[in-house]
């Protein structure tokens, strides 16, 4: 009964021409989640309870982009960078047909509220120039654009990037996310068509979490997305989880010191890069370079430089609350597996400085997010990791050579997007004054981010690292990466506008 009232009620307003094709499609809601919530991961909040968190706070979540907030919890998604071909025709549709497809941080979070297929959009400085929008948005990097960033993040040459990113021509990124690509292929089409050719796609990127009980994991094996800043007035943190500022994600918001247009405001700078990861490499390494640790066997101690060089096991649980050998358990609980900060009061004669006992301090994880080493932790350098991975599983023909393959179509990595108010304080810090810096965060020469670090300050190629504190039995023994095992394919920044921005400025 309920169902064919709402259907003639739809009938009559077609036939008043009130209703138009894309609110239908917004209309077809889902019965299951497009996220996904792999082992280990945090639970998100409820639209209801993110909107009782933000009462009062002025933070306005039906207004932020969707993919800002949630993390990497997406099984499929689509990338698409596009140039704006017709600006004219482009920013009328922007307001209307566009507008009315993004999603929000609030609808993405209850299956009855979520469309088929959610999609974000965000432009780069190009684009807006294509635009014509001449506000300043008062962010260097973003101005000058990722390409002219190349030596100062470690890429010098950009040799190993995708062309597209050395080009003129990215003017902004669709993002769309489903559970299957059909419906994501849907949407796209559908979208192509709404803008009517005023667009051109330039390059795609596929995504899609690991099958099976990988899921959650990245390429290496590694659970991935576990250690997200949580803003302030979203919802309450896990113990261990950094409180942010709104203003640290989202410009114009408390904590965002940088003064900047006020259509902005709740919007977020996105760094994307593809990061290709050479995963037999990786194993072979370990293999190669085992640690020797009595009363571990040959495959521990395997696993064991893997976890210092990441700072977790693979099941999530940090080294510096197990040091030896991984607890899945840990690994799987959100209200624990972050809490610690790499220092041991508990312990006397326990110096944060110059113990690697528990976790190196090259490890990826204190590189990235060094916890104790800022002392007070400070919130200015968080970002919110917002990527998926690409790529298929190793062949066997890549397991038994133990080698990449050198086919482009079974390239794999990590699709990496991290959002944050300023990409100085967020991506450049984290990149290049963290894990690609030899000294930090010592001040003592312990080499770069084993992972994603890099040495390359020119020419072009693979410099080697060298990295202090891997072997717990000899901490000044250096491991030297002769080539890196995350390479670096390029990428842009985009600001991903608050959704009304759409409607207003940005199609004026
Ligand atoms: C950019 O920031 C500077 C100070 O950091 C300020 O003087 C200027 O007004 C800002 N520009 C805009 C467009 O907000
Ligand atoms: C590091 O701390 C552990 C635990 O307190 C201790 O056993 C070890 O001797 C310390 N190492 C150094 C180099 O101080």
């Amino acid at each position: 009964m309920k169902l064919s009232a709402i259907t003639l009620t739809l009938a009559l307003l077609l036939s008043q021409g009130i209703v138009e094709g894309s609110t239908i499609s917004g209309l077809q809601r889902r019965t299951t989640s497009l996220l996904m919530r792999p082992v280990g991961f945090p639970e998100l909040p409820t639209a209801r309870e993110v909107r009782a968190s933000s009462a009062g706070t002025g933070l306005d979540f039906d207004n932020v982009q969707a993919f800002i907030m949630v993390g990497m919890q997406k099984t499929r998604e689509v990338l698409v960078f596009f140039e704006i071909t017709d600006p004219k025709k482009f920013k009328a549709k922007l307001g209307t047909d566009i507008h009315d497809r993004i999603t929000s941080a609030i609808e993405i979070l209850d299956v009855e509220t979520q469309p088929l297929t959610a999609v974000n959009i965000a432009f780069s400085q190009r684009g807006l120039n294509t635009l014509g929008i001449e506000d300043d948005l008062n962010d260097s990097h973003f101005r000058g654009g990722q390409n002219q960033d190349a030596v100062l993040i470690g890429d010098p040459g950009t040799i190993n990037w995708v062309k597209a990113f050395t080009g003129q021509n990215v003017h902004g990124m669709f993002t769309l996310a489903s559970d299957s690509h059909d419906k994501i292929n849907d949407e796209w089409k559908s979208i192509i068509s709404a803008l009517g050719g005023s667009i051109q796609e330039v390059y795609r990127l596929k995504g899609d979490a690991r099958p099976g009980n990988m899921l959650g994991h990245e390429h290496f094996d590694y659970v991935d997305g576990i250690a997200q800043p949580v803003v302030r007035g979203y919802k309450p943190p896990y113990a261990g989880q950094m409180v942010v500022r709104p203003g640290i994600l989202l410009v114009g918001e408390e904590g965002d010191s940088v003064p900047r247009p006020s259509w902005a405001k709740g919007g977020s700078f996105a760094a994307f890069r593809q990061l290709k990861q050479y995963v037999p490499e990786y194993h072979k390494f370990l293999a190669e370079n085992a640690l020797s640790v009595p009363g571990l066997s040959k495959q521990e101690n395997i696993d064991l430089l893997g976890a210092r060089i990441v700072g977790r096991w693979k099941s999530g649980a940090p080294l510096d609350l197990r040091p030896l050998r991984d607890d899945p358990k840990l690994g799987a609980d959100p209200t624990r597996h972050n809490n610690f900060i790499y220092d041991h009061p508990e312990l006397s004669g326990f110096n944060l400085k110059n113990n690697q006992t528990f976790c190196p301090f090259a490890a990826h994880t204190v590189k990235s997010r060094p916890r104790a080493h800022f002392d007070p932790e400070e919130d200015v350098n968080h970002i919110m990791r917002a990527g998926i991975l690409y790529g298929p599983e190793l062949t066997e023909q890549e397991k038994s050579s133990q080698t990449t393959s050198e086919d482009v179509a079974l390239e794999r990595g990590i699709s990496f997007v991290s959002y944050q108010s300023n990409l100085q304080n967020g991506f450049i810090s984290v990149q290049k004054e963290f894990s690609n810096n030899p000294l930090f965060p010592t001040g003592t020469n312990i080499g770069e981010d084993p992972l994603t670090g890099s040495a390359n300050t020119g020419p072009p190629g693979d410099a080697p690292r060298t990295v202090r504190g891997l072997d717990p039995l000899d901490l000044e023994k250096t491991i030297v990466f002769k080539k890196e095992l995350v390479v670096s394919r390029g990428g842009e920044y985009f600001f991903t506008p608050p959704i009304s921005a759409l409607k207003t400025r940005l199609s004026q």
